[in-house]
């Protein structure tokens, strides 16, 4: 499929798991990726195996005046800036471990993930969108994550910032839509990325317990659905959250002990 054809693309945290899987798929679907990450050599590696219709530029989303210059290097050397994939997080194991609960997670944390996992997107979709406008429109991919549709066992400063990015992405596609601007955002369950495999390989079992596909997600199915929000085929939908997650959401979360249950009586 070629639905990307002639499209340009910035994706943040490029360098990751969905990221660089994100910006294959872009590639094989035509379009030319920015892939952009805070860690430049593995982002320049990950560019590197891509081809030509990739490159790699270092940027740390939460700089605004790094992401603003990023965006305006883009339009300066291909032209224009059709689709901005939000994507980038603090995901490392030393953060994760110490975003505990509200009476645990330290303030300075909370300001950080607050400001990096929300404020970055927000920088993102501020000097995207006049590039994008100028142009005759554009779409934006938020990642979110079911972390901020429903509270989980700890990551309070993540799932709130995640909350955050599916509310920004409905005032951008609300605001924006008589520009042409697109706005959705994405919602995954556990998808098992390296990152997830190194920070909790226990929680693979643990959750997948409750997930009604055979297998949790991995990055392709991301990038599938990554690749379907930026292209035109989506252009009915707008200001949405989209949930993938094997359809752990989809029921009560004492279905699989009463399964259980149930097949012992
Ligand atoms: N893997 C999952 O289970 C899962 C589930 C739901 C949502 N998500 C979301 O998907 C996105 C990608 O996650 P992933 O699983 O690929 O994680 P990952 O750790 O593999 O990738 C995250 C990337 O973001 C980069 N990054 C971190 N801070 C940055 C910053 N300040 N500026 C720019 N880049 C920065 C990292 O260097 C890394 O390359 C994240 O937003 C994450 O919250 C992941």
């Amino acid at each position: 499929m070629q639905r990307l054809k002639d499209k340009v693309a910035i994706i943040t945290g490029a360098a990751g798991g969905i990221g660089s899987v994100t910006a294959a798929r872009f590639i094989e679907e035509g379009a030319t990726v920015v892939l952009t990450d805070i860690d430049l050599d593995h982002v320049q590696s990950v560019a590197d195996k891509l081809g030509p219709n990739a490159c790699a530029m270092v940027l740390d989303i939460g700089d605004e005046q790094a992401f603003k210059k990023v965006i305006d290097d883009t339009v300066g050397r291909f032209g224009k800036l059709d689709i901005l994939c939000n994507n980038a997080a603090l995901t490392s194991p030393e953060t994760l471990h110490s975003d505990t609960d509200i009476t645990g997670i330290p303030t300075d944390l909370w300001t950080k993930v607050l400001h990096v996992n929300l404020t970055g997107y927000m920088f993102g979709c501020r000097h995207a969108i006049p590039h994008m406008a100028a142009n005759g429109g554009g779409t934006i991919v938020n990642m979110a994550s079911g972390g901020g549709q429903l509270a989980d066992a700890s990551r309070v400063a993540y799932g709130v910032s995640k909350a955050g990015v599916i509310s920004l992405t409905q005032y951008v596609a609300t605001l924006h839509a008589h520009q042409k601007i697109r706005c959705n955002a994405i919602a995954p369950g556990p998808v098992i990325t390296p990152t997830f495999r190194k920070v909790a390989p226990e929680l693979i079992s643990i959750i997948g317990r409750h997930a009604l596909t055979p297998e949790l997600g991995e990055p392709e199915d991301i990038a599938a659905l990554m690749a379907f929000l930026a292209s035109s085929e989506s252009k009915y939908i707008n200001g949405q959250v989209v949930t993938i997650d094997g359809g752990m959401s989809a029921h009560h979360s004492h279905v699989m002990d009463l399964q259980d249950h149930m097949k012992k009586v």
